[in-house]
């Protein structure tokens, strides 16, 4: 396939020939949602536009320096203005859902996309201040009175561990240097946050339900998942591994499910962890209706001799090791970005041990994609996990209910490819694509990529 096939002379008469690996739209059960996903900043453009009020990304990004090119999210693919002719190639593409607009296509819309009101930051010094819990869910109540009857799919927040880690421990994503210095000194209570992000989704939740019954919403959160396998059999290595699951995706299905932190967390963190209040157990334990993962890559992960780990803020406390295996290989090929590793096993390791670990929750696989080099519609292909051919084929493996009624798989609702057209991307700006569609900036055509035709023509096989 990937010989044969280019981005470049993608269209509707040279992209036949697809090995779909026996894969087809029967493959999966009835109700399974295809969509792709996208957040507003990364799309929209009209950064100041029809009352559109600055977002801590407008004022991050208006440092120089802070993104390849001084790029930024103020047009980006312009989607304010081009939505329509987006959601009708969606459309086209048969595609079922997208995660951020609504018409003519279901619409699965997230709350919170890192771009917290720049006048919530001031007021509050944002996540850190209990009290954007109360604007939080003003805002949802407003979403929820406004577009439940057409919206029954709602998403929370994004990746609340990239914000916590990313944004207030390190500094990487989000804040300006003097907010980023501060959470570092107050890291002992930067978990606090995390808290609050959960609080603030079941609180959203209970306004959904009192404010919006007869429109029988459901609610989820999503959550950013790696999937860390040990480098080699030792025990040393699985514990890092297991620590390594735990600080990551435990941080947040622990308590949702169990209503408290991961033991391995309790235990290295110890007392700088804060502890669940009885309320807060009962609040926070089984609120959500579904969860969505966003998955991409894995690491091998090792036990690294204590004390040479380098300063990795809260990270710190995994004392986890990313590694090459025992022969110098990487886990996978590596995407245009420095943190994705191409490891289409790791998507089913990762919703394995959630099934396994966690009740088998409802999951929406809510993110998977591939960035490729600038200006992707030229590259010769999408070297995209979801249409390789191998024995690591992904959907094979995914441990979904393929029958209707048959639960032996994990409980998988749906998959959001990210993304859509190719968007700015957070540090990266317009360098690393992630579309299955693709838009050279100066012209404002859309181009489908081969992996646009290849979940178009997937929906259009009926039979294995
Ligand atoms: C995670 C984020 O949710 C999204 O905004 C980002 O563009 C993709 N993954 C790719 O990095």
């Amino acid at each position: 396939f990937a010989s044969t096939h280019h981005e470049d002379n993608a269209s509707p008469e040279t992209a036949v020939g697809f090995d779909f690996g026996g894969l087809s739209r029967g493959s999966f059960p009835k109700n399974f949602v295809f969509g792709t996903a996208a957040s507003a900043y990364q799309v929209e453009g009209m950064a100041d536009k029809d009352g559109r009020g600055p977002s801590i990304w407008d004022t991050f990004i208006k440092v120089p320096g802070r993104e390849p090119n001084n790029a930024s999210g103020e047009v980006s693919v312009d989607q304010y203005h081009k939505y329509k002719e987006d959601i009708d190639l969606m459309a086209k593409l048969n595609f079922d859902a997208y995660r951020w607009n609504w018409k003519g296509i279901t619409p699965y819309p997230n709350l919170n996309h890192y771009d917290l009101p720049q006048a919530l930051q001031d007021r509050y010094n944002g996540w850190l201040g209990r009290e954007v819990v109360k604007d939080f869910a003003d805002y949802a109540e407003f979403c929820f009175k406004t577009f439940g009857d057409r919206v029954k799919n709602w998403q929370t927040f994004n990746e609340p561990r990239v914000v916590a880690a990313l944004g207030y421990d390190n500094g990487f994503l989000h804040l300006e240097d003097v907010l980023k210095l501060l959470a570092i000194a107050q890291r002992e209570i930067q978990p606090l946050n995390l808290i609050l992000l959960l609080i603030i989704s079941f609180y959203a939740m209970l306004l959904l339900l009192r404010d919006t019954e007869k429109q029988k919403g459901r609610i989820g959160i999503l959550l950013d998942f790696v999937w860390y396998e040990p480098l080699t059999r030792s025990k040393a290595d699985n514990y890092a591994a297991q620590r390594a699951r735990d600080f990551h995706i435990g941080w947040f299905m622990h308590p949702l499910v169990y209503g408290e932190y991961p033991k391995t967390m309790q235990n290295i963190v110890g007392k700088r962890l804060p502890k669940f209040t009885k309320e807060e157990v009962k609040m926070v334990k089984g609120s959500f209706d579904f969860v969505g993962i966003n998955q991409y890559t894995a690491y091998y992960m090792y036990d690294p001799p204590q004390g040479k780990q380098k300063d990795l803020g809260y990270q710190q406390d995994w004392n986890c090791g990313f590694a090459y295996d025992r022969h110098g290989v990487p886990i996978g090929p590596r995407a245009h970005s420095y943190w994705l590793y191409i490891v289409p096993w790791g998507l089913y390791k990762a919703v394995n041990y959630i099934k396994e670990n966690y009740g088998n929750p409802t999951m929406i696989l809510a993110e998977n994609g591939i960035c490729l080099l600038n200006g992707s519609a030229r590259q010769p292909y999408a070297p995209h996990s979801f249409k390789r051919h191998d024995k690591d084929q992904l959907l094979q493996k995914l441990p979904t209910t393929t029958k209707e009624g048959d639960r032996e798989g994990a409980n998988v609702e749906g998959y959001f490819q990210w993304t859509f057209v190719d968007n700015f991307e957070w540090r990266l700006g317009y360098t690393s694509r992630f579309g299955i569609v693709s838009r050279r900036f100066q012209d404002p055509q859309e181009v489908p990529k081969m992996s646009a035709y290849w979940f178009q023509k997937l929906q259009q096989r009926h039979k294995h």
